[in-house]
């Protein structure tokens, strides 16, 4: 098997959970302390060896194009001025050696279509996914794990984690059977079961690798839970066919597609900072809110 070069980020959803901020401007640029999280989701993927970062976009998007772009009279600014760090990190936003390829998702017709759209660029290799929303905090980086794994045993891979019982709903929930070499091997999957139709509290996060075979089930799956075409459905019918492996990373999540669990990394991320940890460290502990200088 090919080695994985390109990662998609589908970033065209709405970001509704968090109007009025996403009114103009996109979810994913929401700042966890000082960067956008798809930066962290970009960086992520740069640590696992990608090189072609394929971003599906949509309306109201253009500040994430901006983003990973050079910013010449910002840049001229700063230089100007003398500002050398600063001007270091409008310029890393992104690594030089790494192709940012834009493609348009006109109409919202979800996650699975999302990442076809995405077939053009991918062609006939293993791609991976990120979902920007979930921020994950893990050494190596989650995508950095799966990908060694995928090296060593070539199929598509889930990264998965127990939820509550409680939240199915909200989530991709596989079935997994360990096989004679301990590979968790996904016998079913599916999309936000209620709690008292899921097969498991096992719940696909935002991280997958997956065989370029995704895009011909991604073609013929109906539209699904909530009227989307579901990449977990593409997945379903992937699995008849080739093995899928589940993949339970090490790595603690943040969910940052809810207001709770962005709040909970931006404490956790302001707390670990360089510049601001202490004296936030020692803010949050006068609070009496667990802070530990
Ligand atoms: C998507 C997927 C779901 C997955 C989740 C992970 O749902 O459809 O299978 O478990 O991401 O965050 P969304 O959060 O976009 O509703």
């Amino acid at each position: 098997m090919k080695k994985i070069t390109k990662a998609v980020f589908p970033v065209a959803g709405m970001g509704s959970r968090f109007l009025p901020a996403t009114k103009a401007s996109p979810k994913e640029m929401m700042p966890v302390v000082d960067k956008p999280l798809i930066q962290y989701a970009v960086e992520e993927a740069v640590a696992a060896g990608i090189t072609d970062m394929v971003f599906i976009t949509g309306r109201n998007k253009r500040a994430i194009e901006d983003h990973f772009d050079m910013a010449y009279e910002m840049e001229a600014e700063l230089e100007a001025r003398g500002k050398h760090e600063l001007l270091r990190l409008v310029q890393e936003t992104v690594p030089s050696h790494i192709n940012c390829i834009y493609i348009r998702q006109s109409e919202p017709l979800g996650l699975g279509h999302a990442v076809l759209c995405a077939a053009p660029v991918v062609g006939n290799e293993p791609f991976a996914v990120l979902l920007a929303d979930d921020l994950i905090d893990a050494d190596p980086p989650v995508l950095k794990q799966m990908v060694d794994a995928f090296d060593a045993h070539p199929y598509s891979l889930l990264g998965v984690q127990n939820v509550p019982p409680a939240d199915t709903g909200a989530y991709g929930i596989v079935c997994i059977e360990p096989d004679s070499d301990g590979l968790q091997q996904v016998t079913a999957i599916v999309e936000k079961p209620a709690p008292e139709q899921a097969p498991s509290n096992l719940a696909v996060i935002g991280r997958y690798v997956l065989t370029p075979r995704i895009f011909h089930h991604l073609r013929r799956v109906q539209a699904g839970t909530g009227g989307e075409i579901q990449l977990t459905d593409a997945i379903a019918a992937l699995l008849e066919e080739e093995s899928v492996l589940a993949f339970p990373f090490h790595g603690i999540r943040y969910d940052c597609g809810a207001k709770i669990g962005y709040l909970k990394a931006t404490i956790a991320y302001g707390r670990k900072h360089p510049e601001v940890g202490q004296a936030f460290t020692e803010f949050l502990a006068s609070l009496n809110v667990g802070g530990r200088p």
